[in-house]
């Protein structure tokens, strides 16, 4: 066991293992009661996690679920796309609710979502006919694409009303163009806009500042930086099922771009992943079940979108995905949530790979969703657990010996071991793993020294990604 107090070696980075909604915002409320910084990275209004303060839960899109801890200085990073008027809102329930949120720094950097972004995210969906991806339609797409094509507006314009309109006169007529003679839609005016601006930026006016210096600044003060990650290891944008994908980099390397913490910062990198597999949106999803199962996980696991309200899609764990998301984070632990959600099944399975056209694959085929549509998942089953009185569980070894045997295997097929599991929404209903370091322990661990090594279940591939 490493001493509590001994030296941060280095920060970590929690992260979604699949499609999302793998309830990350559990785990990072966890660790972050330990935390002396925490950052989310990438993403907007499209995420949603559940934030319980005192007796109250509210459901939060762009806030990290780090607000949490009072100590903890709160960073919206670069790399996120915010809707001025979301945050504004979240700012203001958490006051109600007697959170101050003076330790909340939003990026100058990030970008901001108009209102211009939302209708084109609406109207490309309703163009892609039979290819729409399922976007949550909070504008996210469009928002990044002005990004990159050097046409946002970033928090930092917000400050300075010159500035805005400035900025505004140069994004405004080339979406208004693509508006009106490309959708035959209705256009936007500057004035409008600001307008609709104008309160929430004197709102969000004392929280925005240049926060890679904050990142940088908290790693030469050696202290506990904590990464949350929005969406999941699927949904990047080049690592994910593209194109059914977000438009960020979800993935670990993305908590080392924009947020002023190097590569070499980090120390450990935790996926959460459910018990079981979830997915909102279109796209392949080989473990789906389109039976009674799936719609028993899903009312079971509450298993709605927070931000949208749709019915998520349920299937067995895909363990091979979770391989292919060890291997693209680092993972150096994993954290597994909704054991109590397939309580009461007589048995239980995990994907462990998939075969196409008899052939076995080498590793999960993000890369090509095309390789990807009509793989035959296999299956290894394990005998389930019966509902217990999980209220009277405190401890690991407290878990149905099923339930504990299944995370042992998940291990085994992972190559990584688990370190926390959860089987509910409360603080107290997340379980640090017989033997494993509690938390606070993660920040001073030693560095992980050697990546790679192979899981027992199938080869692995070095040439190409592909069919054995
Ligand atoms: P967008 O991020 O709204 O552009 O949506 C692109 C794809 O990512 C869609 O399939 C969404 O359902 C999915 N997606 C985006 N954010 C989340 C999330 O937080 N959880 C689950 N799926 C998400």
């Amino acid at each position: 066991m490493v001493e509590t107090n001994a030296p941060v070696t280095g920060a970590v980075v929690v992260v979604g293992t699949h499609w999302g909604d793998e309830a990350k915002g559990k785990f990072v409320d966890v660790i972050g009661q330990d935390a002396d910084v925490v950052i989310r990275y990438g993403g907007g209004p499209n995420a949603g996690h559940t934030v319980m303060v005192g007796d109250a839960t509210h459901k939060f899109h762009l806030i990290p679920s780090g607000i949490l801890n009072a100590k903890a200085v709160c960073v919206m990073a670069d790399g996120m796309v915010i809707a001025p008027e979301v945050l504004a809102h979240e700012i203001a329930t958490l006051r109600e609710a007697g959170v101050t949120c003076e330790n909340l720094r939003v990026s100058q950097n990030a970008h901001v979502i108009l209102p211009y972004h939302k209708r084109l995210d609406e109207l490309e969906e309703i163009a892609k006919g039979a290819g729409a991806i399922g976007t949550t339609g909070r504008g996210v797409g469009p928002c990044y694409a002005d990004k990159a094509s050097r046409i946002g507006i970033r928090m930092g314009d917000l400050l300075d009303e010159k500035r805005l309109r400035e900025r505004l006169d140069v994004a405004l007529p080339l979406k208004n163009k693509l508006l009106l003679k490309g959708y035959k839609d209705y256009a936007f005016t500057p004035d409008v806009i600001v307008a609709e601006l104008r309160p929430h930026i004197e709102v969000l006016r004392p929280f925005i500042c240049d926060t890679q210096a904050v990142g940088y600044d908290a790693v030469a003060d050696g202290k506990r930086i904590l990464f949350e990650g929005a969406q999941a290891t699927l949904l990047d944008i080049d690592g994910g099922t593209y194109p059914f994908v977000t438009s960020s980099h979800p993935v670990s390397g993305g908590a080392t771009v924009g947020t002023g913490v190097p590569p070499t910062a980090i120390g450990q990198v935790l996926g959460v992943v459910k018990a079981y597999t979830t997915r909102v949106g279109a796209g392949t999803f080989p473990t789906e079940l389109l039976d009674e199962r799936g719609d028993r996980i899903r009312e079971r696991g509450h298993e709605y979108g927070t931000t949208t309200g749709r019915p998520r899609r349920c299937g067995w764990l895909d363990a091979f995905a979770l391989r292919y998301s060890v291997r693209v984070n680092g993972l150096t632990g994993f954290c597994m949530g909704h054991l109590d959600v397939l309580a009461g099944f007589d048995t239980v399975s995990i994907c462990t790979h998939y075969t196409k056209n008899g052939e076995r694959l080498a590793h999960f085929p993000a890369g090509d969703v095309s390789l990807l549509d009509g793989c035959e998942p296999v299956f290894e089953t394990l005998p389930g657990w019966a509902e217990v009185e999980w209220d009277k569980i405190s401890r690991f070894d407290d878990l149905p010996a099923n339930a504990q045997a299944y995370v042992r295997r998940v291990e085994a097929i992972a190559g990584i071991p688990a370190l926390m599991v959860s089987f509910g929404a409360r603080r107290d209903q997340t379980l640090i793993v017989s033997g494993k370091p509690a938390p606070r322990e993660l920040f001073t661990l030693p560095r992980p020294s050697a990546f790679g090594a192979r899981s027992e279940v199938g080869a692995v591939a070095t040439t190409r990604v592909g069919v054995l």
